[in-house]
């Protein structure tokens, strides 16, 4: 077996957001977000549980740049809490948010980790979505005004900055669904939020450039390599309006293709718009979208095999079904499929040719705990990461030009719907002492990123 090995530069991560992880979300002047509204009706959250304490980082920060400094980590993933630095989401900055992300950021860089900031990771000032929230036009220009003054504020020691994290969970399971705060399901308004988040990129792109030398920007999308389940046109026609609305949706205008036609037609037909005029564009969004990036950031977690249901007959059958094989699922019910990042990243560069691309998110929840020596032995989440880490080697052979790879996540956190009820860290948290243990997986990673190399089992 050759020595396969990844580059000197790569970047190792490891990544995480505010919400997740901080706690404290009454401290230093903190205005209200749309998940500390939405996790307050125990209805939304599987345990019923909030982001009030969390893994506490917001005290413990340092505590845990410890523990990432021992893992041999050479970047940092983490976002900006929009409230935390402007309460009323427009207007008065709070310099003591602002300080907070100050410190962290020079802690890293004191130990030799690059920040990699993301400005959005879902956490937006209640009192914007009182006024519309994503649907608003007016939300994407306050985005610009916060990226703005983060920006300023950090933008002599970030170089690294990702304005959203996966539109697609912000638009369909935030406004389409219900499953994200604000919980509304109006297709419609999963739209207009989809071009909104997707302006703000790129108006702020721009910006950031402006208040950052040598600035590297981009955007975070979630994508799902997807394949019909069986060779027939109807498998294939469900596959294309899936993949269609899941991937081709942001990449499109990103790369300035525009909209898909198709879904924006069969937007039409499900009746979510009124034409097949998209009644949110208003003139020079598209080309202010294209702004050109320096990276792309993709998150993967596992692949859609799309089964056709549509009868003929029926005019409103439901279209499409998600029928992964049977293999090993993750406890969010994912399937593990490793060659799914390497499909992927190869489809993503032949398509749209990014100049670079991060793994900015790659990871699994499994629940394996501490045995009876303290010891947390995961071995799934071993053999996750290696069989992705393997074919993200494969397409770098192949010449995509993956320069990074961040695992989700550092710590086990506030999984959103699901409460604290999965575990996606490297390192275990107890919620009752806010102990933290790193699990195998974390010595195992640690061991990858000292030799560049993956060890054979
Ligand atoms: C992604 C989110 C991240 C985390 C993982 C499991 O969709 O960006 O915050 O919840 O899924």
């Amino acid at each position: 077996m050759t020595d396969r090995r990844f580059s000197e530069s790569f970047t190792w991560g490891v990544a995480t957001s505010s919400y997740q992880i901080e706690g404290a979300t009454n401290a230093d002047g903190r205005g209200e977000s749309i998940w500390d509204r939405f996790s307050a009706d125990a209805d939304n959250i599987e345990d019923q549980s909030t982001g009030e304490v969390a893994c506490d980082h917001y005290n413990l920060w340092s505590r845990d740049l410890q523990i990432m400094s021992e893992l041999g980590v050479n970047a940092y993933r983490f976002s900006v809490a929009w409230p935390r630095i402007l309460p009323t989401g427009r207007g008065a900055t709070e310099q003591r948010g602002l300080d907070f992300y100050s410190r962290l950021v020079d802690g890293l860089l004191d130990l030799n980790i690059t920040p990699f900031v993301t400005l959005y990771h879902w956490d937006l000032p209640q009192i914007l979505q009182d006024r519309g929230g994503w649907t608003a036009r007016e939300t994407a220009e306050a985005f610009v005004e916060y990226a703005d003054i983060v920006s300023r504020h950090l933008g002599d020691r970030v170089k690294h900055w990702i304005t959203h994290n996966e539109p697609w969970c912000i638009s369909v399971l935030g406004h389409q669904t219900g499953e994200h705060a604000p919980g509304h399901k109006n297709t419609s308004e999963a739209l207009a939020t989809s071009h909104h988040l997707l302006l703000s990129h790129g108006w702020s792109v721009p910006v950031i450039r402006q208040n950052t030398t040598d600035a590297e920007v981009g955007i975070v999308l979630n994508l799902v390599p997807s394949e019909p389940a069986s060779p027939s046109e109807a498998d294939a026609k469900a596959c294309r309006e899936f993949e269609g609305a899941f991937n081709r949706w942001f990449l499109d205008p990103l790369y300035d293709r525009g909209y898909p036609e198709d879904i924006i037609a069969l937007h039409h037909r499900n009746g979510d718009l009124e034409s097949v005029e998209l009644p949110f564009v208003q003139e020079g969004d598209l080309d202010a979208i294209t702004a050109p990036t320096d990276f792309l950031g993709i998150n993967y977690y596992s692949r859609a095999v799309l089964r056709s249901t549509e009868i003929p007959e029926q005019d409103n059958a439901e279209r499409t079904v998600f029928t992964a094989p049977e293999s090993e699922h993750t406890d969010m019910g994912w399937e593990v499929y490793p060659k799914g990042i390497q499909d992927l990243l190869e489809q993503v560069h032949r398509d749209y040719q990014p100049s670079k691309i991060y793994i900015t998110e790659n990871g699994c929840a499994y629940a394996t705990g501490p045995d009876d020596n303290g010891a947390i032995q995961d071995d799934l989440r071993v053999d996750y990461f290696r069989g992705h880490l393997s074919a993200c080697l494969d397409a770098i052979e192949n010449g995509v030009p993956l320069v990074g790879y961040f695992a989700w996540s550092l710590l086990d956190n506030f999984e959103w719907a699901f409460g604290y009820t999965k575990r996606f860290g490297l390192v275990w948290v107890d919620y009752q002492t806010q102990e933290r243990t790193p699990k195998a997986s974390a010595l195992w990673y640690k061991n990858v990123i000292a030799n560049r190399s993956i060890p054979t089992p």
